[in-house]
């Protein structure tokens, strides 16, 4: 069952006696306040690349009840990113138990973009049972082999929730932009009549030249991940378009792709401005099955960074534009280059900087 998995664990098991020792005398308990065991190097395994069935466990459990990802979405990591992908879960030993997971990916500078590689940390997860001290120094321990060996820089969209983690694995918790998350339900959503639309041709992500797509995304982010854009913005289950003026030139991109759980996640919406992204985002409405009772609620994302940051979106709202403050974006050493100018929605957070 976890043939390609026991190097890591092997390691962990032979090098680190910290993860253990230091901290025996805490009691450690459940979700519902019942004692547990600590967690220790020999009850677990650390998997990486895990199998298909340690994937079917973990949604059976997570995977499952997080509305804006599905099962497909770590084959389709794995496949664009391939070796600058890394998935790690942690298993409790001897059985299919997943109890955390974390994942990482190698983005490489363009060759005309002067940087160092950094790696993108996320899909960090632990199981309500085993939350803890020991659960986080674990997870310290697998990030930095991982982040180690291929770059000193670790970047992450830190949530509230993986603040602490964050700050005692890289010593501080300076940031870049905050990011803001905005749900609105079905019916306070409308597709507005009288938007000037005029000039903007739009086309369906999958009907167009890859490069469109791969330059304009670029951009913003002067970064290797063109597999990865285009498998977003041709999602089966997605409505990804693509913008051009009159004379043929790329102006933006943008989809909502619906999740088995119906939540409809616009992510990314890309634009030169306003009135393009408003035209991309009203073209995708126009297609969405409306009437379809399994769709949940739009989730929309967005970073401080951006001028009048959600307010190309309210007049697609019967109602004022919400947001709430949800993550931050952390770094090891130094922040990549973004381009901000263009980005209306950023990419789904669990992967990119942007
Ligand atoms: C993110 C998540 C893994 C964090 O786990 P957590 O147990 O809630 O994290 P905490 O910050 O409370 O850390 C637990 C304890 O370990 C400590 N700790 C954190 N990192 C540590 C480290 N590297 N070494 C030693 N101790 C550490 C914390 O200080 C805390 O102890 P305290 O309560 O005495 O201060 C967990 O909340 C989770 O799975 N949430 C759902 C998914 C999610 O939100 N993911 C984040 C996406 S970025």
């Amino acid at each position: 069952m976890l043939s390609n998995s026991l190097l890591l664990g092997r390691r962990l098991l032979k090098t680190a006696p910290e993860f253990s020792a230091a901290i025996r005398t805490a009691t450690y308990l459940t979700a519902d306040g019942k004692p547990r065991g600590q967690l220790f190097r020999r009850n677990l395994e650390i998997v990486i690349d895990p199998n298909e069935k340690l994937i079917d466990a973990f949604m059976d459990g997570y995977g499952k009840q997080r509305l804006n990802f599905r099962r497909e979405d770590i084959a389709m990591w794995r496949e664009t990113f391939k070796d600058n992908y890394r998935l790690v879960f942690t298993v409790l030993k001897g059985t299919n138990t997943v109890i955390a997971t974390t994942h990482a990916i190698t983005f490489n500078p363009l060759p005309n973009h002067k940087d160092t590689p950094h790696q993108y940390l996320g899909f960090y997860w632990i199981h309500p049972d085993y939350r803890g001290v020991d659960s986080m120094r674990m997870t310290e321990y697998i990030v930095k082999k991982n982040s180690k060996c291929v770059s000193d820089n670790a970047i992450a969209q830190s949530f509230p929730t993986s603040f602490k983690l964050w700050q005692k694995m890289f010593g501080h918790k300076n940031y870049g932009h905050i990011q803001s998350v905005s749900y609105y339900e079905m019916n306070e959503m409308k597709v507005p009549e009288d938007l000037d639309t005029s000039g903007i041709i739009i086309k369906n992500a999958k009907d167009v030249p890859d490069k469109d797509i791969v330059d304009y995304d670029n951009t913003v982010f002067p970064y290797e991940r063109s597999k990865y854009v285009l498998a977003i913005l041709r999602s089966p289950i997605g409505f990804g378009k693509v913008a051009y003026d009159t004379s043929g030139k790329v102006i933006g991109f943008g989809t909502v792709i619906i999740y088995p759980s119906g939540e409809c996640v616009l992510s990314p919406l890309y634009a030169d401005d306003q009135r393009v992204a408003q035209a991309i985002f009203k073209n995708i409405l126009e297609q969405i099955p409306w009437d379809d009772k399994k769709l949940l609620r739009f989730h929309v994302r967005s970073v401080d960074k951006i001028e009048k940051q959600f307010e190309w979106i309210q007049p697609f709202l019967k109602c004022p534009v919400r947001k709430e403050a949800s993550a931050f974006l952390t770094y090891q050493s130094h922040l990549p280059t973004i381009h901000y100018q263009k980005v209306f929605v950023n990419f789904p957070y669990t992967n990119c900087a942007i």
